[in-house]
């Protein structure tokens, strides 16, 4: 498609009616869904006749305007036109879509035998015409009409009527009392287990909760249902907020684009953020369904009561929710693990989109494809944007900007600029300087240098952001940097600093060089930071640092200098002393953190090094990340063993004390797998013995990490024995799409051709290839190309079914810029080839982008 269909955020126009009540009706049929909806309309702009009305692949059946036919209306492919309305009128439409052959996954669809809709961000317009824009918000009320065999029959709201009809169908009705806008909207029928709970507010109103899922699995569902209850629990604690219908629902499906979707009072979950059990599920899948949970969970008040205005604001909803999640999973354990989580998510993913061809603001200006814009950079650097905000007013006062915001704009469709509105008004605080975060994308770099002053010392900071494929002009930010500086000798200056602008100095008195500084504890801005500091240095930081992320993060500065040093010299750098007496301390007496000590003893992943480098040296890196590795195996081989043979499970619990121990015990284990004394029995015993699939999995991922000879032959063994359980196969598939040896091809073609394997599932479809892509760079960047060449035919083939899977799984080509000349050229050969074929909107926008 060569038409150019950019939107532009300035050109916002609202909407020439508004709708006060929508009352929907469906007829549910796989290939045959009748849709009726009556809309009470009334005009919003002066002197308006005219008004456009979304659809996508729908049937028209009928129109009528105040009960009248109407046929002043003319008919586009994606709407219709309505010409010579009145002020006020009633709008009714009838029109027929097939759900069985939506392999979209927007709109309406059926997923194993249950009819679920997906209506973010433009799918409602695939139900029927309607202005399908969030700033549109009416009062749902749905009727559901299905065959008995359907026995949940649910919507949005509360359920207000049930009657059997005389042919033998069932016909339900809800209604929703809280205005929406039409992306929120949720239908799901089907045949499912319940499992209810409830939740008492603070103001003492009764809720029932209730979650649907496949047969068989009501049991799984229980954690999710807990982790719902903390969190209802959390936002009152934190940010007073209670929720507001009688009934909440959280349906667990297996054909999902996304993790999850916070319909009112309706949630849809792909099923792997929902179930979870000790056989089935590891630790890492515990966090995310409680995390997943309370984001929907908190989008009721940030997103559904408060949404956006138009979709360039996303980020209101989605990086405000983002925090806000991360707030709440820091409450419940570790909250210097998440940061890590957070910051390897930045400095990956995030940094890597800044620097590609689709680097865009967390307020994007110009958006093609909207689905294309549900990044990390919306979501996870937007929620650094909230955090910096919370930095700088502290709890207090961005709790102040909370309630202000919900007090002004309760029940609107507003924009970014009235979130920092409120934050600055309840504060009494100018925050136009920070607001630049919001329009400029790129990733500042940040340096410092340090020097001795009559009175202390003088910190000169300097910022800068290079230029990005959708800007070229860059102004400096409003970086908060909370520092630490040390003396070495025990004494520490701490505190936040404003750096606002290209360069600017601080000075500090009662202090004198040597010091030592931290400055971006717990990584208080989402930029790069380069500092000359010295081995010693780190290595002091690494163990005296006040703020537990700058003690990981002085770790990972050791290991990406001694990998910086490598590639220079074209020859490993040796491994200081002093790191190997750090860690050797580590292994031999860990901190009462275990999970912190499993960071500290882990190395820096290839993405995270690779950042690092305008041209990417692939092999380079993957050579001294090994070699270190294989060091660290060999030199602590016994006190590995040691610390892995003190680290005695017990029966399985999902806690923080647990998962900290497993962490460590089996990043023990990775590095005892890499060498050939430690005997099979040691890892064979943790497999069959352990009572859960955390430490199960954890030595499969040694064996492939280790590439062990005995890994393919446990997979095999693994599929054998787990593969009937849905989650567990797209476990074996990730496993699988990782290894990082030559036969990885044969391997990825023989599971393609198993019969769990689903291309019109894009849970299937990731498992291999989102893990093959972005997790498995010694394959994906193999020098002959083929890593490029089957990514880019599975994409095509993708695309076909599904343009939003296949859109995201073509990221790791488009940054071809950052490889050296021949690897570049094969994998953007890759994308000229895809581009051959018809491809969809997604598809064409990413691919114009970083061909041009
Ligand atoms: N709004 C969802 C969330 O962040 C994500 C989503 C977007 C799901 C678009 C489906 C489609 O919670
Ligand atoms: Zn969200």
């Amino acid at each position: 498609m060569s038409v150019n269909t950019a939107k532009n955020r300035l050109d916002y126009q609202p909407p020439a009616y508004v709708i006060s009540q929508v009352e929907l009706e469906f007829e549910l049929l796989p290939s045959k869904t009748r849709v009726l909806a009556v809309s009470q309309l009334r005009r919003a702009e002066a002197g308006a006749t005219s008004l456009w009305l979304d659809g996508q692949e729908l049937q028209l059946i009928s129109l009528t305007v105040n009960g009248k036919d109407w046929t002043t209306y003319e008919q586009r492919p994606d709407g219709i036109l309505l010409r010579d309305l009145p002020e006020q009128f009633e709008l009714c439409i009838r029109t027929e879509i097939n759900p069985a052959a939506n392999t979209a996954l927007e709109g309406l669809y059926l997923s194993n035998g249950a009819y679920c809709t997906q209506c973010e961000a433009e799918g409602f317009r695939r139900i029927t015409f309607y202005p399908d824009r969030p700033d549109v918000m009416a009062v749902f009320t749905t009727h559901i009409i299905a065959d008995a065999n359907l026995p949940f029959l649910l919507s949005n709201g509360n359920l207000i009527a049930r009657h059997q009809l005389a042919d033998g169908r069932v016909r339900v009705s809800w209604h929703d009392p809280f205005p929406k806008p039409c992306y929120l909207f949720a239908l799901v029928a089907g045949d499912f287990d319940e499992l209810t709970g409830s939740y008492i507010t603070k103001s003492g109103r009764n809720v029932a909760l209730k979650f649907y899922v496949d047969k068989g699995q009501q049991q799984q569902a229980q954690f999710a249902l807990e982790s719902l209850q903390r969190a209802m629990k959390f936002d009152e604690d934190v940010y007073g907020l209670e929720y507001d219908l009688d009934i909440y629902m959280v349906v667990a499906v297996d054909f999902f684009n996304m993790g999850a979707m916070e319909n009112k009072g309706l949630n849809v979950f792909n099923s792997k953020f929902v179930l979870a059990d000790a056989q089935t599920a590891t630790d890492t899948d515990y966090f995310n369904i409680e995390s997943i949970i309370a984001h929907e969970y908190f989008h009721n008040w940030t997103g559904n009561r408060v949404t956006c205005r138009d979709w360039f604001q996303l980020s209101l909803k989605e990086g405000l929710t983002v925090f806000r999640d991360q707030q709440f999973s820091a409450a419940m354990g570790s909250a210097t693990l998440c940061r890590i989580d957070a910051i390897k998510t930045i400095r990956t993913a995030q940094f890597a989109e800044d620097a590609g061809p689709m680097a865009h603001p967390i307020r994007p200006d110009v958006v093609e494809e909207m689905n294309n814009f549900y990044t990390v950079t919306v979501y996870d650097k937007g929620a650094e944007v909230i955090r910096m905000q919370h930095t700088l007013l502290g709890a207090a006062g961005f709790r102040c900007g909370m309630d202000l915001y919900f007090q002004r704009h309760d029940g609107q469709a507003v924009t970014c600029d009235d979130f920092v509105q409120a934050m600055q008004d309840a504060n009494q605080t100018d925050l136009s300087a920070f607001k630049r975060w919001y329009s400029q994308s790129g990733t500042p770099e940040l340096s410092a240098i340090l020097e001795n002053t009559a009175t202390g010392v003088r910190l000169t900071l300097r910022q800068q952001t290079a230029p990005t494929k959708d800007q070229a002009d860059k102004h400096p930010l409003l970086l908060p940097l909370r520092y630490e500086l040390h003396d070495g000798k025990g004494q520490i200056q701490s505190g936040l600093l404003q750096f606002a602008s290209a360069e600017q100095s601080f000075e500090f008195t009662d202090l004198q060089l040597p010091v030592i500084p931290v400055l971006l504890a717990d990584f208080s801005a989402p930029v790069k930071f380069s500092y000359a500091w010295q081995t010693d240095e780190l290595l002091y930081l690494s163990q005296h640092a006040q703020d537990g992320v700058a003690r990981w993060d002085a770790m990972q500065q050791l290991w990406s200098d001694l990998v910086r040093r490598s590639v220079r010299d074209g020859q490993l750098a040796a491994i200081p002393s002093g790191l190997l007496d750090v860690l050797g301390q580590l292994i031999r007496s860990p901190l009462t953190d275990l999970a912190f000590s499993a960071e500290l003893l882990t190395l820096p992943g290839f993405d995270t090094l690779a950042e690092q480098y305008e041209q990417i040296p692939v092999e380079m890196i993957l050579d001294a990340l090994e070699s270190y590795q294989q060091q660290l195996a060999t030199l602590f081989n016994a006190d590995w063993l040691d610390l892995y043979q003190r680290l005695a499970p017990a029966p399985y619990r999902y806690s923080e004390e647990q998962t900290g121990l497993r962490a460590l015990r089996n990043t023990a284990l990775r590095y005892l797998l890499r060498v050939t004394e430690t005997p099979d029995s040691l890892w064979q015993q943790q497999y069959t013995g352990s009572d859960n699939m955390t430490d199960k999995l954890a030595v499969l991922q040694a064996l492939v990490r280790a590439a062990h000879p005995q890994a393919q032959q446990m997979l095999q063994q693994f599929y054998l024995q787990y593969g009937h359980n849905v989650q567990l196969f797209d476990k074996h598939s990730a496993l699988l799409a990782s290894l990082g040896t030559p036969q990885v091809f044969a391997l990825l073609d023989q599971a393609e051709q198993l019969a769990q394997f689903d291309w019109k599932n894009p849970n299937r479809v990731r498992a291999l290839y989102a893990v093959f892509g972005q997790q498995n760079p010694a394959m994906f960047h193999q020098a002959d190309g083929a890593g490029y060449q089957r990514l880019a035919s599975v994409i095509g083939k993708a695309d076909v079914i599904n343009p939003q899977l296949a859109s995201r799984l073509v990221t790791p080509l488009l940054s071809f810029k950052r490889f050296a000349p021949a690897r570049a050229a094969l994998m953007q050969q890759a994308l000229s080839q895809l581009q051959q074929q018809g491809l969809s909107p997604d598809l064409t926008e990413k691919l114009n982008k970083a061909l041009h």
